[in-house]
């Protein structure tokens, strides 16, 4: 019985758990928690991504169980499902179905079914388990595939010999649970994906769908354990055809790790990294600005991330003559100001160099949240100054102050009396 672990969930988690078992029991329907949370309750790890999955229709018992609670909850209707929101956790609500594929890799035609049916259209064994909700079994385990047990024994194994045709983002989601939990790929389900991998498998998928669950591994802790097998079972042609990494990568992805914790550490006010964005930089830096791009496009990144990785290709060059330079601080502060952080972090990590590696950590330290006190108000004063030029002004000043380590604002106004005397602009 699961009762005791369903109770170490939140209280908040519980409340919403009996309530919907008290809904389930007047109206008649038969509910379950399943996935991931039945798998993370065993393994007594902390998760609040709740699926449940009804025996009925999902959406009008979502809708009584928020009505009851008071709470909001967000229909979708062409899935059958609802999800539920609460403060700080979310439930999804799926009605019990069975899928079929027209073709493999296609999406699947859906029909309602039992909660037996349901679990076994899941990707492994131990995702395939499900915990009763209901009154009579509340807290019970329900294990028709003998997930229990191969989680016990640390086996990724799927369900059936199509598992990974039917949906080849499976592929990746098994290096993840494998390398997560440190389990192993149990041998037929190997066999089974490279059987798929053969078959070109990957190539059928939408490369959104790839693209999430890549993105999703590279969200993990230490994602270059994951890239390290990704690469050995896979590799990353499913990217783009040139990618082909090398042993000096894995060095690579190491030193990003430990470049990010140093930024963790060094740099407490600096906003939050896009982490999974620099270890995409290392599986890319090689290709052309314009084969990022299509791979950008093609693979649906963002704008954002875009640039982010085209400008890191671009960069490349730029950041190495470094080496050879005597760059002052403001020609340091113009090259990297519109550098993002991650794409800094990135070269940190590249480059082995000891001056390059000073001077980007010089621009995160000291130059790169660096702002002048005076602002386009303080110039007002000077009546013999067009408001065309404050900009021109502020940003020489903003030089000077570079240059000079001037500290407060006196010190700045009085070097922008300078700047004006002598017509600097
Ligand atoms: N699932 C599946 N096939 C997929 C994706 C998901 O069968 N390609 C099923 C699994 O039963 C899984 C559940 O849907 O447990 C929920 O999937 P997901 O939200 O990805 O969550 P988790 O399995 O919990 O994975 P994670 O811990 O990484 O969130």
């Amino acid at each position: 019985m699961f009762v005791k672990r369903i109770q170490r969930l939140p209280k908040k988690v519980n409340k919403l758990l009996h309530c919907a078992s008290k809904t389930a029991h007047t109206s008649r329907v038969r509910i379950y928690l399943v996935g991931g949370i039945v798998r993370d309750l065993i393994l007594g790890k902390s998760n609040l991504d709740l699926d449940i999955v009804v025996e009925g229709d999902a959406i009008s018992f979502a809708k009584c169980v928020s009505h009851t609670l008071g709470v909001t909850f967000r229909t979708h209707h062409a899935f059958g499902t609802a999800t539920i929101y609460c403060k700080d956790f979310k439930v999804d609500l799926a009605t019990a179905r069975k899928e079929s594929y027209s073709r493999w890799g296609a999406l699947p035609s859906v029909t309602p079914a039992t909660v037996r049916e349901d679990l076994f259209r899941r990707d492994f064994t131990i995702n395939a388990m499900a915990v009763s909700l209901n009154k009579d079994d509340y807290g019970s385990l329900i294990d028709f595939y003998e997930g229990y047990q191969d989680l016990r024994r640390g086996v990724i194994r799927v369900l059936h010999p199509n598992s990974f045709l039917d949906d080849p983002t499976r592929i990746f989601r098994s290096i993840k649970f494998e390398t997560r939990f440190s389990f192993h790929i149990e041998r037929r389900t190997l066999r089974l994906l490279k059987k798929a991998l053969r078959l070109k498998a990957l190539s059928w998928v939408g490369e959104h769908r790839l693209r999430d669950e890549l993105m999703g591994i590279l969200r993990e802790k230490k994602p270059y354990k994951y890239i390290k097998r990704i690469n050995e079972l896979v590799g990353f042609k499913f990217m783009h055809h040139a990618i082909h990494l090398r042993r000096e990568d894995f060095y690579l992805l190491l030193r990003i790790a430990n470049t990010i914790t140093m930024y963790k550490e060094k740099f407490k006010k600096h906003r939050k990294l896009q982490e999974p964005m620099v270890y995409l930089m290392a599986l890319i830096h090689r290709l052309i600005p314009q084969d990022v791009s299509h791979f950008s496009h093609r693979f649906g990144l963002r704008k954002g991330e875009r640039i982010l990785l085209v400008s890191t290709v671009v960069y490349k060059d730029k950041i190495k003559k470094l080496k050879k330079r005597n760059s002052s601080k403001v020609a340091l502060f113009k090259l990297l100001k519109g550098v993002s952080f991650e794409t800094i972090i990135f070269f940190y990590a590249y480059y082995k160099d000891k001056k390059i590696r000073h001077l980007l950590r010089y621009f995160l330290g000291h130059l790169s949240s660096l702002k002048l006190k005076t602002k386009a108000k303080d110039l007002r004063k000077f009546e013999v100054l067009p408001e065309r030029k404050y900009s021109k002004v502020l940003t020489k000043l903003l030089y000077r102050k570079i240059e000079k380590n001037l500290l407060t604002k006196k010190e700045e106004l009085a070097e922008l009396k300078k700047i004006l005397k002598y017509q600097l602009i």
